[in-house]
């Protein structure tokens, strides 16, 4: 078996003591290098004055991780900058909050070489290489330039916008060319795929040549759609944790007479929680009967907080909830708990399994996991409901979940409403099904396929060939 080589920005190896942070691609990678034995490499983390490419080396669990630190220029100008001010609001259909800067550009270029750089001595010919993620666009770019003739696959984490939409981005085509020095590159969804091969082809004369294989650019490229899902082994042993035991004693103490509804989500604007917490508001508004009946709890660690957009987003949120509590409570009562913090997953399982509805509205999402997490956390006697974004990469999965148009607080609020009236016997059936496809449709069939077929895509160019 060839050793698999996995390069995300961020890195973040399991501890196995479920105190990992809400953020989905580092936990799946971790679970999808298990049994691989292979090499996790990326970001410490960690910035120095000046680029040293110095890598710190660590075996944890049978992985080896290697990590080297960013200039702090870079974290400018990369992370915060081309990475987080110009790909991830555009990519989540936020062209109002997309700044384009030359030097972002130009930074986001110096830290895929350097990444390139530091990781070519480790590279062995028989490995497979799999990027992952926006940050790292131009990566296999610049190992090919380095002499790497292996296998390299790409995976995007976040949707793929509309073909128009993308091409607001000066300089998008180099970076769709970057693209195709990957054997294989995946996306979440069917859709996000096709949007990617309507660009090549109305932008870059591409043309299929075979099924899911484009060429353009004078080079061939695989591509498919892989949805990613939760690591439900691991996530079954957590339930049985005592530490998520005691957090839903903990919840359901908390909530007698009351029905919790539960959402967990890293503090970002494409997670719609202004729509939702103007959601749970309407609820209220409309629905007088409900309000000591229900309890909303919101947790959202917040996330890349060096990003104006983000401060911004906080703000709002911290002046909405405040609203809403003051609009609603009582001396004995108020409707909403809202934390700024990181919890434990083990501890989320618990939360999740003691609340009655989970509420999952981003307004763009490649996938989301709490989704699928939610669902694996529920008691199968007495499941909780789930209310899910179409907009999230998961909703083509979840189609027996409540499904919502996040940018309606309205639909949100009756949504809920349905949710909390939903009878038992609807609860299991919809449960049912849902938690069959997060169990059938988990990281380890997520990470089979995608190393199948990039392990497959020389075999496939042959038979094109002959
Ligand atoms: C999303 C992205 C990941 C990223 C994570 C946390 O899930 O797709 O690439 O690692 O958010 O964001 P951060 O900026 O903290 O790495």
């Amino acid at each position: 078996m060839s050793r698999l080589i996995v390069v995300s920005n961020r890195v973040n190896p399991p501890t196995g003591k479920g105190d990992e942070s809400v953020g989905g691609l580092a936990m799946a990678l971790a679970a999808a290098l298990r049994e691989y034995s292979g090499l996790w490499f990326g970001w410490s983390g960690k910035t120095t004055p000046e680029f040293t490419g110095q890598l710190a080396m660590q075996r944890i669990d049978g992985v080896t991780v290697a990590t080297v630190d960013l200039e702090e220029a870079d974290y400018d100008e990369y992370y915060n900058g081309y990475a987080n001010k110009t790909l991830w609001p555009l990519f989540h259909y936020r062209a109002d909050l997309t700044a384009y800067d030359r030097a972002y550009g130009e930074g986001y270029e110096r830290v895929n070489c350097r990444f390139a750089e530091t990781l070519r001595p480790l590279i062995e010919p028989d490995d497979m290489v799999w990027i992952h993620d926006y940050h790292l666009i131009p990566l296999a770019r610049e190992l090919r330039k380095l002499g790497v003739e292996n296998r390299i696959g790409f995976f995007l984490h976040i949707p793929w916008p509309a073909h128009q939409l993308f091409t607001t981005l000066p300089g998008h085509r180099p970076l769709v060319e970057a693209l195709f020095d990957y054997d294989l590159v995946g996306f979440q969804t069917a859709e996000f795929q096709q949007a990617f091969e309507e660009y090549v082809i109305s932008e870059a004369d591409g043309e299929h040549v075979g099924p899911h294989c484009l060429k353009a650019f004078g080079r061939t490229l695989h591509v498919g759609s892989y949805p990613i899902g939760m690591d439900a082994s691991d996530f079954g042993k957590m339930m049985k944790s005592a530490r998520a035991a005691r957090m839903r004693d903990l919840m359901t103490a908390a909530t007698v007479f009351r029905q919790l509804i539960v959402g967990v989500d890293r503090l970002d604007y494409s997670k719609g929680l202004e729509e939702r917490f103007l959601g749970f508001e309407r609820l209220l508004i409309d629905n007088p009967d409900l309000r000591r009946e229900v309890l909303m709890l919101q947790i959202a660690p917040p996330s890349r907080e060096g990003v104006e957009a983000y401060q911004e987003i906080r703000a709002r949120l911290d002046a909405l909830s405040g609203r809403i509590n003051g609009e609603f409570s009582d001396i004995d009562w108020a409707p909403f708990r809202y934390v700024n913090k990181n919890y434990r997953r083990d501890e989320l399982a618990g939360i999740y399994c003691a609340s009655k509805v989970g509420l999952v509205t981003p307004l763009r999402d490649g996938m989301n996991l709490v989704c699928k997490e939610y669902v694996a956390a529920q008691n199968p006697e007495d499941p909780g409901v789930l209310v899910l974004s179409r907009f999230a990469g998961a909703a083509r999965q979840m189609k027996e979940a409540l499904l919502v148009n996040p940018n309606s607080p309205e639909e949100i609020a009756e949504a809920l409403k349905q949710a909390l009236a939903m009878d038992k016997s609807e609860r299991i059936r919809r449960w049912r099904a849902l938690f069959e496809n997060v169990q059938r449709e988990d990281v380890t069939a997520w990470r089979d396929a995608f190393v199948a077929d990039l392990a497959g895509t020389a075999e496939k160019l042959k038979a094109l060939a002959s």
